[in-house]
C-alpha cells in the first residue's frame, strides 16, 4: 500500500517538479493538489501552464484542486512548494492537524526546533521532531530542507569538515528556475548577469551552520564555520553552479579532497542517486546544461578541485528545482518513512 501525498502549490515551479518526482513513486501516490484559491474546485490539468515536460501526468491530469485547508485534503505527507509569506500561516495549519509537513519554503527552516535536514549530512536532526511536537502540542510536523543554494555547497561541505573545514567562501551562479514561474522577466536576464537576489546570501551563510551542527537532545548546537556567499541570477534554465574557496585549519591536497567527496554514501532510499556527489575529472566541468541530470537530478557534480596558498578550490552544481527543492523534500520524506516517523 502507498502513502497518500498532497503537493501544496502545485501549480508552481517546484510543485509541477513534484508531480512531476512522484508519478510512478514506489511509496507515494499524490491524493490532493492545492494552488492559490482562485483554482479551488478547478481542474489540474486545464490550470496549470505546464512547463516541466512534454505533458501533465495522467495521474494527476483530471484531478480537482483542493483548498489550503487541512479538512480539505486528504494525506500522510503534505509536501509545501507555497511561497514563504503562504507556508508562515498554512504549514503550522497542517502539522497541527496531524499532517506530516515536507517543506521547501524558507519560513521555518532556521526555527529552533524546526529540523533542516539532508539525509546524507545530518538524517540525526530528525530527532528534533519530538522536541518540536512536545513544544507545540502537535500531532503532525514540520521538516524542511534548504535553500537550493544551500544544499549543493553543504554536500561538498559535509565531506571537508573531517578535513578541519574552517571557512568557506562562495560564489554563485543560479538558474531562472530558482525565481519560481514566470520569475525574472526575459528582457531583464538575456544578455546579462544579475549580481542580487534578495535574501539569498543570508541564507547560504546561515543554513549550512545549522545543517553542519550537533543536536545536544534539545537544540541544534551551530557548527563552528564562516560562510561569506555572493550570490547572482544567470540565463540557465536549470541547474545553480558554485565556486567553492575552503580554507583549512592544517595542509589538505587535492586527493584528500577527491576522497572525501567520493566517500560521502548514498542512502538505500528510492530517490537517492546511486552517487551523491560525482567528481568529474575534464577541466570544463561541471556544466548545467551537460551535468544537471546526473542521478536524475539528484547528484551533485564537482570539478576542478585546485589548491591554492589559501585552501582548496572547486566548483559545484546541481539540479536546483529536484536536488535543490522537490527531489531534496521526497527524500526527506522516504528517510522518515524508514525511521518509522510517517
Ligand atoms: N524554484 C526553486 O528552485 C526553489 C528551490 C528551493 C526552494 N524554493 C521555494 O519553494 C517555494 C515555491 O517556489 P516556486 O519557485 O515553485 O514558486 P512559484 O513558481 O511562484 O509557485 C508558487 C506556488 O504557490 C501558490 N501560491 C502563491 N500565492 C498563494 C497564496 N496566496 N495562497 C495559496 N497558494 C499560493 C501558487 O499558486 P497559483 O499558481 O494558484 O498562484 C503556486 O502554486 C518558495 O518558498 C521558494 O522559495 C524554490
Amino acid at each position: 500500500m502507498k502513502f497518500k501525498v498532497a503537493v501544496l502549490g502545485a501549480t508552481g515551479m517546484v510543485g509541477q517538479k513534484f508531480v512531476q518526482l512522484l508519478e510512478n513513486h514506489p511509496w507515494f501516490e499524490i491524493s490532493s493538489l492545492a494552488a492559490s484559491e482562485r483554482r479551488v474546485g478547478k481542474i489540474y490539468g486545464e490550470e496549470v501552464n505546464w512547463i516541466v515536460s512534454a505533458n501533465v501526468p495522467d495521474c494527476v491530469r483530471d484531478m480537482e484542486m483542493v483548498a489550503m485547508d487541512p479538512k480539505s485534503v486528504d494525506a500522510d505527507i503534505v509536501f509545501s512548494a507555497l511561497p514563504s509569506s503562504v507556508a508562515k500561516e498554512v504549514e503550522p495549519k497542517f502539522a497541527e492537524a496531524g499532517f506530516v509537513v515536507a517543506s521547501n519554503a524558507s519560513t521555518y527552516r532556521m526555527v529552533e526546533d524546526v529540523p533542516l535536514v539532508v539525509p546524507e549530512v545530518n538524517p540525526e536532526h530528525l530527532e528534533l521532531v519530538e522536541v518540536q511536537k512536545r513544544n507545540r502540542g502537535w500531532d503532525g510536523f514540520i521538516v524542511t530542507n534548504p535553500n537550493c543554494t544551500t544544499i549543493m555547497l553543504v554536500i561538498t561541505l559535509k565531506p571537508l569538515v573531517e578535513l578541519g573545514l574552517r571557512s568557506v567562501r562562495v560564489a554563485s551562479m543560479q538558474a531562472l528556475s530558482g525565481a519560481g514561474y514566470p520569475g525574472v522577466p526575459s528582457m531583464a536576464i538575456m544578455d546579462n548577469v544579475i549580481p542580487y537576489i534578495s535574501g539569498e546570501e543570508e541564507k547560504v551563510e546561515e543554513e549550512p551552520l545549522k545543517l553542519l551542527g550537533k543536536f545536544d537532545g534539545n537544540r541544534i548546537v551551530p557548527a563552528e564555520l564562516k560562510v561569506s556567499a555572493s550570490c547572482h541570477r544567470v540565463p540557465v534554465t536549470d541547474g545553480h553552479t558554485e565556486a567553492v574557496w575552503a580554507e583549512f585549519d592544517r595542509n589538505v591536497e587535492v586527493e584528500d579532497v577527491v576522497n572525501a567527496f567520493t566517500g560521502l554514501k548514498s542512502l538505500d532510499l528510492p530517490t537517492s542517486p546511486e552517487k551523491v556527489i560525482v567528481v568529474r575529472n575534464e577541466v570544463d566541468r561541471p556544466q548545467p546544461r551537460l551535468d544537471r541530470d546526473e542521478g536524475k537530478g539528484m547528484s551533485v557534480v564537482v570539478g576542478r578541485i585546485r589548491k591554492d596558498e589559501w585552501g582548496i578550490k572547486y566548483i559545484v552544481m546541481g539540479h536546483n528545482t529536484v536536488r535543490g527543492a522537490a527531489g531534496a523534500s521526497i527524500l526527506n520524506a522516504e528517510l522518515m518513512v524508514k525511521k518509522g516517523m510517517i
